[in-house]
């Protein structure tokens, strides 16, 4: 990897300088992280199955005229992606209740919601990435009235495909997070998908029996997390045939 800059280091992935201007390389990581980093672990494989999958989704979304940074993949562990100006907010669609809103409000999890709840998280891993309302993003001026709603329209867009990819293989897409990024074509902004789509920050339960084959595999210690992502992978048609992502000697 000396052959590059390293721009950031993150908890899941490394970005280098990329090959043209405008360009970064994502390298995936096998680290996982959960509660602001308190829990953490090395996933043999996990960079190589978020590295594909990520690509899958994003890949997927530019198709269906839903922009994001994805240029293309790299090798197992690297994708190219437009260098985006990452507004600092989590954007959260949640269909089902879970996680962080069921404790907050006090609402089983497991509940379908009668529509897609959009909530916003300012990124700040000191604060905790507390949850603000568009009020705050306005008034501390994160994002305009314009790039709001600009955000609304991706996260409901990119909740309808990823829904639908997920239903046809028997999975409920539960909640996800994306991070939207600004590009700037001359004069022009325009907003896009950045960061990752990945099983790291979605909620994805087996229709039939339940089963989680999310991050919260890792948060709450139910199993194997490559498993998971694999069996994800598997179903999506993702991983190339007698491609193992567990054995050492595979990766990179
Ligand atoms: N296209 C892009 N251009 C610039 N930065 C990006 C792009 N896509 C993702 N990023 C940023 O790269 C970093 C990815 O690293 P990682 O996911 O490991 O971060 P993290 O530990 O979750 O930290 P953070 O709190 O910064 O998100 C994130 O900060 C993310 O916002
Ligand atoms: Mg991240």
């Amino acid at each position: 990897m000396a052959r590059r800059k390293k721009i950031y280091e993150g908890k899941a992935k490394v970005l280098y300088e990329g090959p043209r201007p405008g360009t970064i390389v994502q390298y995936f990581k096998d680290d996982a992280t959960a509660f602001n980093a308190e829990k953490k672990d090395v996933i043999d494989g996990k960079g190589v199955l978020n590295n594909r999958l990520s690509e899958f989704f994003m890949t997927g979304l530019n198709q269906i005229g839903v922009p994001t940074h994805f240029i293309e993949r790299i090798n197992m562990r690297e994708q190219l992606v437009r260098s985006c100006e990452i507004i600092p907010l989590e954007v959260v669609v949640r269909n089902v209740a879970a996680g962080s809103m069921s404790k907050r409000l006090g609402i089983e999890e497991g509940t379908q919601l009668s529509r897609p709840i959009v909530e916003y998280y300012y990124k700040d891993d000191a604060l905790g990435d507390p949850l603000v309302t568009e009020e705050h993003i306005a008034a501390f001026g994160w994002a305009s009235q314009q790039d709001m709603d600009d955000i609304l329209s991706l996260a409901l867009r990119v909740n309808d495909f990823m829904s639908g990819v997920m239903l046809a293989v028997g999975i409920k897409l539960v909640d996800f997070k994306i991070e939207i990024g600004r590009v700037f074509e001359g004069d022009f902004q325009r907003l896009v998908v950045a960061d990752e789509i990945s099983p790291d920050s979605c909620r994805l339960w087996d229709m039939e029996t339940g089963q989680k084959l999310d991050k919260d595999v890792f948060r709450r210690d139910l199993g194997n997390l490559a498993d998971a992502y694999t069996e994800v992978a598997r179903r999506l048609g993702v991983m190339p045939k007698n491609q193992g992502v567990t054995k050492p000697t595979l990766i990179n």
